[in-house]
């Protein structure tokens, strides 16, 4: 279970965090630390380096430069973007939900009646008694979803870091995967989870991390989702034509160690230009989601 003996306050520290591909940075320059055992939503449009920060922190993706420090002795648990997930995989239910014992048993260690029995546990309490023979491209995609909940839930993990959970599920789904991380957080575990919705962030997560590729707010949600950082958030736009991306961040000045180009001024400039916009009622409303296009689909 969780780890009793006195830890760090932190469940992991960024060090002026800067990760992405090849040469391409697509998280600028982040710092901070995440308390252990707080509940924080990841919110930003397309492209902003979401979930680019979730594989840091899962350590598929390793820093190009600053660094990432978790706290000794946690157990990781992830929940990819549906998108990234190979649902033609041929397996059951059951299968999927005791992916999750691998990290305690080992990937050919045999399941003792107990497993099964938690096995069984997890799938009802995400509403999925009955269906552990279903083969998964079977499922719907809130049943699914459902079902890669309860393998999180077998996992027992104290640091949980899920990618647009709620993405093309019923609202039925929402309510009851949202109630389950709320039990989650009421365990002191560490949550860390990629939301669209601002309402859902602003209704169940105490904490927010708006990110614009750089941070551009990280505190209380009530704060971070002010109008103004919004904005300044929404005005991100995808530059993944310009060879070394917009590296300011909100307060920034220009002492930082990546090369500018043409395609920067113009960023700095933009930023600077809507810095004097302030929270009028009506661009709260068009912000409501600040990152899903109108007809995002996903599987
Ligand atoms: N495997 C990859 N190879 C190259 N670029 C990538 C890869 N994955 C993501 N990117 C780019 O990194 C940036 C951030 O992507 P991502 O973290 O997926 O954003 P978000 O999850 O906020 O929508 C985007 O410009 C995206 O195109
Ligand atoms: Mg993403």
């Amino acid at each position: 279970m969780l780890n009793k003996a006195p830890a760090a306050p932190n469940a992991v520290e960024f060090a002026d965090l800067t990760l992405g591909y090849g040469s391409h940075p697509a998280v600028h320059h982040l710092s901070g630390g995440v308390r252990r055992g707080s509940l924080t939503a990841i919110v930003g449009s397309n492209g902003s380096g979401k979930s680019t920060l979730l594989k840091g922190l899962v350590g598929i993706l390793k820093p190009m430069s600053g660094a990432i420090s978790m706290a000794a002795g946690q157990r990781l648990a992830y929940l990819p973007q549906q998108s990234e997930l190979d649902r033609s995989f041929p397996a059951r239910v059951l299968d999927l939900v005791a992916l999750g014992l691998w990290s305690r048993r080992g990937l050919f260690g045999r399941h003792s009646k107990d497993d099964k029995a938690r096995l069984m546990t997890a799938l009802s309490a995400v509403g999925l008694e009955g269906f552990e023979d279903r083969a998964i491209d079977t499922l719907s995609g809130g049943q699914l979803q459902r079902a890669l909940f309860a393998r999180v839930l077998v996992q027992d993990a104290d640091f949980i870091l899920l990618d647009e959970p709620f993405n093309a599920i019923d609202a039925k789904t929402v309510a009851d995967l949202i109630a389950l991380i709320g039990r989650w957080h009421g365990e002191s575990r560490t949550v860390m989870v990629v939301v669209h919705d601002l309402e859902l962030v602003r209704q169940h997560f105490p904490d927010a991390l708006l990110l614009a590729r750089a941070p551009v707010a990280w505190g209380k949600t009530g704060d971070v989702l002010h109008p103004e950082n919004l904005l300044k958030a929404r005005n991100f736009r995808e530059p993944w034509d310009d060879s070394a991306p917009w590296c300011g961040g909100p307060n920034a000045g220009h002492d930082h160690d990546h090369d500018h180009d043409h395609i920067h001024d113009h960023q700095h400039h933009r930023q600077r230009d809507h810095g004097h916009h302030h929270g009028h009622a009506a661009h709260h409303h068009a912000q409501e989601d600040v990152s899903a296009p109108p007809h995002q689909v996903q599987a």
